[in-house]
């Protein structure tokens, strides 16, 4: 479906310790879906700039470094909850954040792409908007083939913000609006017509946008959103699970890993039960920290979770997604 991602399992070397490692991580597709290839575009993840001396990222540098054409890569069918919604041809809105745009492309490309087809035969085109946030011109990926994109399709309307245009970005020709994506420029440009939405950046965009288009009176059926990772996740969902955290602080609560024989109090301050257990020596599973990949999956035995955001993989019964949840009473984990 426009919008899913695939699951590679890469088998790579820890840039630290010089020994193999297996990394699982999530690409969403970037281009419509099609019978002969997938797309998938991916992003180099330096070192956070007050960092410099950490590793880069070890997928995405492997990516742009070591596989060439040809490649054979291990890679999990296309999954994932957030993808284009073809029950209601409702006129769509995308909103993006950097590398956000991929999944954004996918869903674009297809509407474009069945609105060939639609608007021959029976002269209708689902229109499309695409708010596309990057920080200047250095960050802006397919720009010229959005612009064509837009000059083909009076139904597409492209408005890309740039939040710090560098010198030579011209305001009008290389992008249209300065600052960052907010309620405000969605109102202004927007028709008071019901939309599908979907929402794809940065931390900051998910946390102010989505409340603000659900306060604005956009119904949350009509609110579709994804996180590429843990640093995104959103504050309202947050929210409810720092009330627990409160709730729960003053009881004192405890893991019991199974396998390893190992009770430990919990640690109100842990923001996952797969932070947990990684801090207290423990060997589990993980890939995206996202609730995306399923490999943190870990059989419950007894207890209760709570989770802080709808998991994306299918989580099978009698388990939980570790990097996802906080325990909302003692439990036992099979790991
Ligand atoms: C559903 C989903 C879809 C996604 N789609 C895309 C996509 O289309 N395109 C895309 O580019 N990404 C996408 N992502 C994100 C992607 O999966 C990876 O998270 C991303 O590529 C970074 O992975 P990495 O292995 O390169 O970095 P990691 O190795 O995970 O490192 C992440 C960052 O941490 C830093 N770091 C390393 N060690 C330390 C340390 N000790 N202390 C502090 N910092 C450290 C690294 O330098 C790097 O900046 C998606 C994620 C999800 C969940
Ligand atoms: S690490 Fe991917 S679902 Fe938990």
């Amino acid at each position: 479906m426009p919008g899913q991602f695939l699951t590679f399992r890469l088998q790579l070397e820890d840039p630290v310790r010089h020994e193999p490692k297996t990394v699982v991580r999530c690409y969403s597709l970037s281009d419509r879906p099609n019978p002969d290839y997938y797309r998938v575009s991916i992003k180099r993840a330096p070192p956070p700039a007050e960092q410099p001396d950490v590793p880069a990222g070890l997928s995405s540098s492997f990516f742009h470094d070591r596989v060439q054409e040809g490649a054979r890569l291990m890679v999990k069918a296309p999954s994932g909850h957030f993808h284009l919604m073809t029950d209601e041809p409702l006129p769509i809105v995308l909103v993006c954040g950097g590398i956000g745009i991929t999944p954004m492309l996918s869903i674009l490309n297809t509407v474009m792409f069945s609105n060939l087809y639609t608007v021959m035969f029976c002269g209708i085109s689902r229109e499309v908007w695409l708010y596309y946030g990057v920080r200047n011109g250095a960050e802006h990926v397919m720009k010229e083939y959005l612009e064509s994109l837009q000059k083909a399709h009076p139904n597409f309307h492209l408005h890309v913000c740039y939040s710090s245009p560098a010198e030579e970005d011209v305001e009008g020709v290389d992008y249209h609006h300065r600052g960052w994506i907010d309620l405000q420029l969605l109102r202004s440009t927007l028709k008071l017509v019901r939309y599908q939405f979907y929402v794809c950046g940065p931390r900051q965009m998910m946390e102010t946008l989505v409340p603000a288009l659900e306060e604005w009176g956009v119904d949350s059926d009509d609110i579709h959103y994804e996180s590429f990772g843990p640093a995104s996740l959103i504050e309202h969902e947050n929210l409810a699970r720092q009330v627990t955290k409160g709730e729960t602080a003053t009881q004192a609560i405890t893991i019991t890993f199974s396998k390893s024989g190992k009770s430990i109090p919990w640690d109100p301050g842990a923001d996952s039960l797969l932070e947990f257990a990684e801090s207290n020596g423990l060997e589990v599973g993980s890939g995206c920290r996202a609730g995306s990949c399923g490999c943190c999956q870990t059989g419950l035995a007894a207890g209760e979770v709570d989770y802080h955001q709808e998991p994306d993989a299918d989580v099978d019964s009698g388990h939980c997604l570790l990097c996802i949840t906080t325990p909302r009473s003692d439990l036992t984990l099979v790991a």
